[in-house]
């Protein structure tokens, strides 16, 4: 049990990588906040976790969204007391638009999802480290 009692939030784990990261953490003692913006889909993460004896709660998270990533750390500290483990998992790769096609909007979205929602996160876990 590598992380037994480590608090650990996973982003975008209702399917692929995020949701293996989740699953093999809590089976190593981790309590996890599985947060995604499908929420069903990290809810049913979390009742494999449980299943299978480990500690997880789901939170709904667009990290696109300065309030929505406050409040999904504000969530675990307050669930498990603090915060230990951050995987900036959530991401986008849709599209795959050639720079002479795409629009705006698109590249907002993308720089939002996976830059500065990264950023964000971060900003706000380092002093809780
Ligand atoms: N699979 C690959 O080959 C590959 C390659 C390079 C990078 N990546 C990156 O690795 C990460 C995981 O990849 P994957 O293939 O397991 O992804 P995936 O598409 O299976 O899962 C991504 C998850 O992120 C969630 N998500 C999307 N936008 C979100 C948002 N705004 N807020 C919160 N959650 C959001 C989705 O609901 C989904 O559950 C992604 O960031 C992806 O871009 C993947």
């Amino acid at each position: 049990m590598k992380l037994q009692d480590k608090v650990e939030i996973v982003t975008g784990v209702a399917s692929g990588m995020g949701k293996a990261i989740a699953e093999l953490y809590a089976t190593e003692g981790a309590k996890v906040i599985v947060a995604d913006l499908n929420i069903e889909g990290a809810e049913a993460v979390v009742e494999g976790i449980e299943n299978n004896g480990g500690a997880a709660k789901a939170v709904q998270v667009n990290v696109a969204s300065l309030t929505e990533i406050e409040n999904m750390i504000d969530k675990a500290v307050k669930e498990y007391g603090t915060l230990d483990i951050l995987v900036n998992n959530a991401g986008i790769m849709d599209g795959f638009e050639p720079v002479g096609e795409i629009n705006d909007d698109r590249w907002d979205l993308i720089c939002d999802v996976n830059t500065k929602g990264v950023m964000r996160a971060m900003r706000k876990a380092i002093p809780i480290f």
